[in-house]
């Protein structure tokens, strides 16, 4: 139905058989044009975004993959690093609220106050890779039927990886393991950024065989983390 409305999409951004991304990362193809636009337009499209008010350092198109990934996961715990103003963790929080079911425990070297408060959200300051915060991250988590892990803090690869390492058994079978801001170092955006969460995410997926990139989440086109969806599958 919706074929004859709209015409079936098989230009240059369908989604390829083999399961390939749209090319975002690339950043001479439309989406990747599109996403340095975007990208490059901070101050005005991702730096002023707002979940109920509270600044999201997030595209909107990935604010609804997360809405989806939530939905079909139904996570009992979703930890992230990276809390910024609390706008992700509010908008985690509020979707974990209309399914009834879910936490957020999201961390953060700064502390802020004027994060907004959810019952279903739990600030913890200090570095995301300290084992007092992950000892008590892991503690949270035991005996939770379905976790979600979101890296969203510092984005230089030897961070991230620590992260991957340190959250990354965390996740449940079937949930996900999301590497924020693959996009920078040139993929297509921040070209003089350094290694970053991409070339975590590629030495990770080499030690680590429980995970592989899930690029079904990136349907949209458009999205700060290609290959940064990734699925426990075993
Ligand atoms: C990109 S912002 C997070 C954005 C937020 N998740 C959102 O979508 O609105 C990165 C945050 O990571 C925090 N951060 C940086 N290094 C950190 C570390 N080692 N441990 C925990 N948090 C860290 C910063 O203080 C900053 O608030």
């Amino acid at each position: 139905m919706l074929d004859r409305l709209y015409g079936a999409s098989r230009g240059r951004g369908a989604r390829a058989p083999d399961g390939r991304g749209h090319g975002v990362e690339d950043g001479e193809s439309v989406p990747g044009r599109f996403a340095r636009a975007y990208y490059e337009s901070g101050e005005t499209t991702w730096k002023d975004t707002t979940w109920l008010g509270v600044q999201t350092l997030k595209c909107p198109l990935d604010l609804w993959i997360y809405q989806e990934l939530i939905h079909a996961v139904r996570p009992d715990l979703i930890v992230e690093t990276g809390s910024w103003r609390g706008g992700s963790a509010h908008f985690m929080a509020c979707i974990c609220e209309l399914l009834g079911r879910g936490d957020v425990v999201s961390i953060d070297i700064e502390p802020d106050a004027s994060r907004p408060a959810h019952a279903r959200v739990r600030y913890v300051v200090g570095p995301s890779t300290a084992p007092e915060t992950v000892d008590l991250v892991r503690g949270l988590s035991a005996g939770k039927g379905a976790v979600m892990v979101v890296l969203d803090s510092d984005h230089r690869k030897a961070h991230v990886i620590e992260e991957m390492r340190a959250y990354g058994g965390l996740v449940t079978v079937g949930s996900y393991l999301i590497v924020e801001d693959t996009c920078i170092n040139g993929h297509p955006v921040e070209g003089g950024f350094g290694p970053g969460p991409m070339e975590a995410v590629e030495e990770f997926l080499g030690e680590d065989p429980r995970f592989e990139v899930d690029r079904r989440w990136e349907k949209f086109m458009m999205t700060f983390n290609p290959r940064g969806f990734l699925k426990r599958t075993g």
